[in-house]
């Protein structure tokens, strides 16, 4: 399995591909892998020759120093992990200096209001450094499909508008959830909770999946506040946001239509560690 740290290392070997007339996939993640991840990269792998996963911290869509300090770095184990998976991944792990050099900045984006709800609302920038990363990502590694999970769904329909917008010629696929077997949805995060926390925080999805069975019947207002009350119950949990929101726009509803689809979305804080889900409603 070969592994790059700079940019134009990698852009050689992709030149040798497309000579080649190998298609290209990449799963950008930023390390601290799990089966969600792997998910992404063995669909990745069926649809692509070969398949770039990059690994990054990627510092500008960090609104907090301290969860950026503590989000979970394992390089090594990140690479036996992929290497389990297959020897036709690539890995891209650069270091900040050589992506951003001295300046760590984002750059910003029109994305149409879809960065100002939710997780825009709550971390600011962060969008803004999650675009400036994948554009950047996308124009170097330069792929046929890349991979994003649908935990992180409003990013997801970020990324979609960005390529919209820059007319980026890369087709956006969207993963399902990968769940641990208690409900709680795969993320790194994860493994900063207590075992107990980690147990506990079924609640969230089994919250999601009783909002999901009163859609249609009750109102989004009154599912909104049953939310709310049942995390009132349970004050291990700090409920952020719960919203039901039209999947396309991102905006929470105020009525339902017909043909537009929904999702209920949540972020809640569990031992100081913020965990977000969403679930389809219909
Ligand atoms: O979803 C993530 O892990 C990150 O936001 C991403 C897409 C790799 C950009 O840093």
């Amino acid at each position: 399995m070969k592994i790059f740290y700079q940019k134009n290392k990698l852009e050689s070997f992709n030149t040798e591909e497309r000579k080649k007339n190998r298609t290209i996939g990449l799963v950008p993640t930023m390390g601290a892998l799990h089966e969600g991840h792997i998910s992404l990269v063995k669909k990745a792998l069926l649809e692509n020759d070969s398949v770039v996963v990059s690994i990054f911290v990627n510092p500008t869509q960090f609104d907090k120093k301290d969860d950026l300090e503590k989000y979970p770095r394992h390089l090594d184990e990140d690479v036996t992990l992929l290497k389990n998976v297959s020897e036709n991944i690539v890995v891209f792990a650069p270091t900040v200096d050589e992506i951003y050099g001295n300046n760590i900045k984002s750059e910003t984006y029109q994305f149409e209001g879809l960065d100002k709800v939710m997780e825009g609302e709550f971390r600011a920038g962060h969008f803004d450094g999650v675009g400036t990363i994948v554009e950047l990502l996308l124009r170097t590694v330069d792929p046929d499909k890349a991979y994003f999970g649908e935990k992180d769904f409003q990013q997801l329909q970020i990324i979609r508008k960005m390529v919209e917008i820059k007319k980026l010629p890369y087709t956006i696929i969207g993963c399902p959830i990968e769940r641990e077997p208690n409900g709680l949805a795969m993320s790194s995060r994860n493994e900063r909770l207590s075992p107990t926390t980690r147990d506990k925080a079924s609640f969230i999805y089994q919250t999601l999946k009783t909002a999901k069975s009163k859609f249609g019947t009750e109102s989004a207002k009154e599912i909104v506040q049953w939310v709310e009350t049942e995390f009132e119950k349970h004050p291990i949990f700090d409920l952020e946001y719960f919203e039901i929101a039209d999947e396309d726009t991102l905006t929470p509803i105020l009525r339902i239509r017909d043909n537009q689809k929904y999702r209920a979305f949540i972020a809640v804080y569990a031992d100081s560690v913020r965990l977000i889900d969403n679930l389809r409603l219909n």
